[in-house]
């Protein structure tokens, strides 16, 4: 693997993800980092990887529905494998309105592959990244593994469904090397504070009100960036073409406890709010998210008995490094969220 095409680099767990392969581990070929920058994007993300690494990385600003400035990036890169993280990502985004949904994460997958299928002859690996909302609402108990049947329920959801198809269908009608990972709910450093941690986090830090969907009874299996960076960088190394890999953390915990061991290490670090309450005190339950599923859990034994992986870390663990970074990263924090810090990255990207 030498020219590696990563979409979606300058969001989450791509931006974790390009960090973790150039800094620690002995990957010797170039990146390629194409993003259309969405809210979601931040190439200052990767800020000091572009210096250090000028020679093996290079950020282009394009969407991957753009067939003809996608075909020069494969083309004039020498492109020989793709791992496609890019996607519109947020649930409660793909209720309100589920069309960029629809274009980036099926016809954005759709149109790697065709360029993939086109220089078939240069492609040793095409990665792609999903979720295990593909597989729907469990009853308490049961995990999904690899063949479970898909049932989406939300748009989003519905939209990685139909981009693995597409992904295995390019595997089964065109040869080409495909792998797919599905992953829990990551969390960590570099995550748009939209996602139920960094914003429970920052409204904690804050004093604003914790909004927990429903009864907060919700099961979701977390799991640390860094744990599934590695986990995705073993498949790339294993190149099991035709394979479909579960990525779990084993930290099945319910909402509302995540919430209340976010303000439990809060109040321990920082001392309780100024009027002396805790932050659970503002945990506030608020109306259900239509279709919210009640719970995920799949099961990830596939990857650990194949390929030897495993998540390091416990959630605990993971959630005091994620706090920790978000409390000595404060700049990040404003810019990400700054309409006018938007602006400049839109004007200065072009
Ligand atoms: P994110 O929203 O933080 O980042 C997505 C990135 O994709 C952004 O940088 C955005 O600018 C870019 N992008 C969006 N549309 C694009 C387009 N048309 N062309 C090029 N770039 C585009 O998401 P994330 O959390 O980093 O998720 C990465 C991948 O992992 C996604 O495929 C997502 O479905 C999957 N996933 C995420 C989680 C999670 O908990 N975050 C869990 C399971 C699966
Ligand atoms: P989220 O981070 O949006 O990830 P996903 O929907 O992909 O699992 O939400 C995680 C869980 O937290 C989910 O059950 C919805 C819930 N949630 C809240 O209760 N309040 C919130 O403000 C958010 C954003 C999520």
């Amino acid at each position: 693997m030498e020219n590696l095409l990563v979409t979606g680099g300058a969001g989450f767990i791509g931006v974790n993800f390009i960090r973790y392969l150039l800094t620690e581990t002995g990957f010797k070929g170039r990146v390629i980092n194409v993003d259309k920058l969405t809210y979601a994007g931040n190439p200052e993300s990767l800020e000091g990887i572009d210096k250090r690494f000028s020679d093996r990385y290079e950020f282009i600003k394009a969407d991957i529905c753009d067939r003809e400035k996608l075909a020069r990036v494969f083309d004039e890169h020498d492109v020989d494998s793709v791992c496609n993280f890019a996607a519109e990502s947020h649930v409660d985004r793909s209720i309100v309105s589920a069309e960029d949904f629809i274009k980036t994460n099926i016809l954005g997958t759709y149109t790697l592959l065709e360029l993939a299928r086109e220089r078939a002859d240069r492609i040793r690996l095409f990665h792609h990244i999903s979720t295990d909302e593909v597989f729907g609402d469990l009853d308490a108990g049961g995990y999904s593994a690899e063949d479970a049947p898909y049932r989406p329920n939300s748009p989003y959801s519905a939209s990685k469904a139909s981009s693995n198809h597409l992904v295995r269908a390019y595997y089964k009608t065109y040869g080409l090397p495909v792998t797919i990972s599905n992953c829990s709910n990551n969390y960590g450093p570099f995550q748009f504070p939209e996602k139920l941690i960094p914003l429970m986090l920052l409204n904690a830090l804050e004093g604003k009100p914790l909004p927990v969907y429903g009864d907060g009874m919700n099961v979701r299996d977390w799991l640390y960036v860094h744990d599934h960076c590695a986990a995705v960088k073993t498949i790339l190394d294993k190149e099991s073409v035709g394979e479909t890999y579960n990525i779990g953390g084993g930290n099945e915990i319910t909402n509302i406890r995540v919430v209340e061991m976010i303000c439990d290490i809060l109040d321990e670090i920082l001392g309780r709010l100024p009027d002396g309450k805790s932050r659970r005190d503002l945990i506030t339950l608020v109306a259900d998210r239509p279709g919210h599923d009640r719970r995920y859990a799949i099961d990830w034994r596939k990857i650990n008995s194949e390929l030897g992986w495993r998540p390091s870390e416990s959630f605990e663990s993971g959630l005091r490094k994620t706090i920790d970074w978000y409390l000595n990263n404060k700049t990040w924090v404003d810019r990400v969220r700054s309409s006018e810090y938007r602006r400049w990255i839109n004007m200065h990207y072009g």
